[in-house]
């Protein structure tokens, strides 16, 4: 059995993934309620921005699955939140937290409950947390996003040195979806040019076709994650898997 544990089911990318996935159960960690059908096999709700309350869910969740020999588990860092977009100078410190808790502390702490928890279960363990180009990129207005999407790659770039040297037998990588037409580009498109001056360009990616269907970003994803050699690489690019 392949058990994924897997963020933002409930839309985007994530819901993509998690429909394509049809050989999985499904742990869903999500904000929004995701019901246990199908192939979720259970479901857990909490808000990233709530720190305290996803590290005492951790063990709940990863105690939610018993495998056995054979059986392979994955986590997927999916979630993110591109908000707020906001010149430094008009960015508030507290909504700055809450884009670093969703998109660097969640993942960070799933990642170590994972790590922690499976770390006597000898089958093959796999992470993959989704980037984005703003990790590498600076773009105008997106300073919380693209420090923090920074962040969790660096997260990523320890985690892979420790399972080199550490007994953790975890494979784990980042993934970059390049864009894509969900809820987080409506998000972009609706931002005010006086804070986010690349807004005709992202508009234009809509009107010109250029965002790629979510289900085809997830199927490169998952093509990723099942590679013989996953992990040999520490980031993978969705246009080398389309
Ligand atoms: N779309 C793009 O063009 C693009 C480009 C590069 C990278 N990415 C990355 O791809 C990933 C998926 O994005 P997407 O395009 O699918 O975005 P999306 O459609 O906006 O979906 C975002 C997901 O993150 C969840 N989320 C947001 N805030 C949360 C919170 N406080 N606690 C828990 N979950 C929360 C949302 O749940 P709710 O429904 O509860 O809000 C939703 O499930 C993200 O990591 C994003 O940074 C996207």
């Amino acid at each position: 059995m392949k058990y994924v544990f897997l963020t933002g089911t409930n839309r985007g990318l994530g819901q993509a993934v998690s429909q394509a996935l049809t050989d999985s159960q499904i742990i869903s960690i999500t904000r929004s309620p995701v019901e246990e059908t199908g192939n979720i096999y259970k479901s857990f709700q909490v808000s990233f921005t709530d720190t305290e309350e996803l590290e005492d869910k951790l063990s709940d969740i990863y105690t939610s699955i018993n495998p056995e020999e054979g059986d392979e588990i994955y986590l997927l860092n999916i979630a993110g939140s591109v908000n707020p977009v906001k010149s430094l100078a008009n960015l508030g410190g507290q909504e700055m937290l809450d884009n670093y808790k969703i998109n660097t502390l969640a993942p960070t702490l799933l990642i170590k409950g994972f790590v922690k928890h499976f770390q006597d279960f000898q089958g093959e363990k796999r992470i993959v947390t989704v980037s984005s180009g703003a990790a590498v990129n600076g773009i105008e207005g997106w300073g919380a996003y693209c420090s923090s999407k920074a962040a969790i790659d660096m997260v990523h770039d320890v985690l892979s040195k420790e399972n080199k040297h550490q007994a953790n037998n975890v494979k784990s990588a980042i993934f970059y979806p390049g864009v894509i037409d969900t809820g987080m580009q409506e998000t972009i498109r609706s931002s005010d040019i006086e804070e986010f001056p690349n807004l005709d360009r992202f508009k234009e990616y809509k009107e010109n076709d250029v965002l790629r269907d979510a289900k085809e970003v997830a199927n490169a994803l998952i093509k990723v994650v099942t590679l013989d050699d996953f992990g040999s690489d520490e980031s993978y690019n969705v246009k080398d898997y389309i």
